[in-house]
C-alpha cells in the first residue's frame, strides 16, 4: 500500500460491523487517532490506559463516530505483569472473542533502567515484555474469533526491524543498558515475538509496525533541550496521527495480512527481517520472555 491516500481510499471500502478491537495505549497519538477511525468504519472498541480523563473523552467521540457501537475506558498500566494479568482476566470474563488487539504504549525518556517493583525496567516493560505477556493472555479470544472464520490480528505499533545485536548473556539488559541497547532489544525482541506467535498460532495475523515519524505528545516528557528540536523535526517532517490511523487500518483489514508474521514499514509494506532475526535469537527471547514474564 504505497500513500496514505490509496489506505484511506481502501479504508472507505471496509465494514467492520460487529467486530471488536482491543487498543492498548489509545488515550493519545496514533492509537487514539487508529480506535477513532476503526470505530467510523462501524468497529467497537475498548480502549485501554491509564489516563482515565482521556478515556473518557475518547469513549464519548467513539459513541459519536458509531452510536451502535459499544465502547469503553479500561485502566492498565502496562509496566506492571501484575495489572496486565488482573486486566486480561477481566476482559476474558466480559468477552468471548476479539478481532484486533492494537498496541500502540510507549513513552520516552533519557533515564537510566528504572526497574518496577517487579524488577522490570519500565521502558523494556511497556515497550516488550507487556506486550508479549498481553497478547498471551488474550490469545484465546483471537483464537475464538478465528475459529468462527473471522478475523483475528495483533499489532504492536513500536519499531519493526530496528532491532540491534542480541545479548544473549543479558537478555533483560541488566548490565548493558543504555538508550540504544534498550531500544535495538525491545525492538529486535517485537520482530522476534511475531514470528515465535505465528508459528504457534498459525490461525491469528501477528504484525509490527514501525510508525515512522508521527506528531503526537510522545516527546512531553524529555528535557526541554530535545523536545524543542523534536517539535521542530515534527512540523518539518512527521505526518499526522490521522495519517498513520489509516495505515494501521490498512493493515488491520487487508487481505494482504490476513494470517502470518510480519513486519511493516510506515506505509504499510512487509520489511525484511535482519540479520539479527536468527531461529536461535526467536528461541532464546521466547525462552528467556516466559521465564521473566512468568
Ligand atoms: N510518534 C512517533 O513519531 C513514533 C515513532 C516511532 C514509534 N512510535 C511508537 O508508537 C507508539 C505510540 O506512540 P505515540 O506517538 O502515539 O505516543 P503518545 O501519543 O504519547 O501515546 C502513548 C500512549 O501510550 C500509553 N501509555 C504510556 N505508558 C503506559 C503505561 N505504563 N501503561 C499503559 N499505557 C501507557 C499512553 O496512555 P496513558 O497515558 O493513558 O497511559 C498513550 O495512550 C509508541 O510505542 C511509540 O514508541 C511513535
Amino acid at each position: 500500500m504505497p500513500s496514505f491516500a490509496a489506505a484511506r481510499a481502501y479504508n472507505a471500502t471496509v465494514n467492520l460491523a460487529n467486530k471488536r478491537f482491543l487498543v492498548v495505549g489509545g488515550t493519545s497519538g496514533i492509537g487514539q487517532a487508529t480506535a477513532l477511525k476503526l470505530a467510523s468504519l462501524h468497529a467497537s472498541i475498548s480502549v485501554a490506559g491509564r489516563n482515565a480523563t482521556a478515556g473518557s473523552t475518547l469513549v464519548a467521540q467513539l459513541s459519536d463516530l458509531n452510536p451502535k457501537g459499544h465502547h469503553e475506558f479500561l485502566p492498565i498500566d502496562m509496566t506492571l505483569m501484575k495489572d496486565i494479568r488482573r486486566f486480561a482476566a477481566a476482559y476474558r470474563n466480559t468477552y468471548t472473542e476479539l478481532n484486533g488487539l492494537v498496541i500502540s504504549a510507549g513513552f520516552m525518556t533519557m533515564k537510566g533502567r528504572t526497574e518496577t517493583v517487579e524488577g522490570i525496567d519500565q521502558k523494556m516493560a511497556v515497550h516488550y515484555y507487556g506486550r508479549a505477556l498481553l497478547i498471551k493472555e488474550l490469545l484465546p479470544l483471537l483464537e475464538a474469533a478465528s475459529e468462527k472464520g473471522e478475523d483475528s490480528r495483533v499489532l504492536s505499533i513500536f519499531a519493526a526491524g530496528l532491532g540491534g545485536p542480541i545479548h544473549f548473556e543479558d537478555l533483560d539488559l541488566k548490565t548493558t543498558y543504555n538508550l540504544k541497547t534498550t531500544a535495538e532489544a525491545t525492538s529486535g525482541y517485537n520482530d522476534l515475538l511475531v514470528n515465535e506467535l505465528s508459528i504457534r498460532h498459525p490461525s491469528i495475523s501477528f504484525m509490527h509496525i514501525a510508525p515512522g515519524v508521527i506528531e503526537t505528545p510522545l516527546t512531553k516528557n524529555l528535557p526541554l533541550y530535545l523536545r524543542v528540536p523534536a517539535k521542530i523535526l515534527a512540523k518539518l517532517m512527521a505526518n499526522s496521527p490521522d495519517e498513520c490511523a489509516e495505515i494501521m487500518t490498512y493493515v488491520l483489514t487487508s487481505d494482504q495480512y490476513k494470517r502470518g508474521w510480519w513486519l511493516l514499514s510506515d506505509k504499510g509494506e512487509p520489511l525484511k527481517p535482519q540479520k539479527y532475526h536468527t531461529d536461535e535469537a526467536r528461541e532464546a527471547v521466547w525462552k528467556h520472555t516466559n521465564s521473566l514474564i512468568g
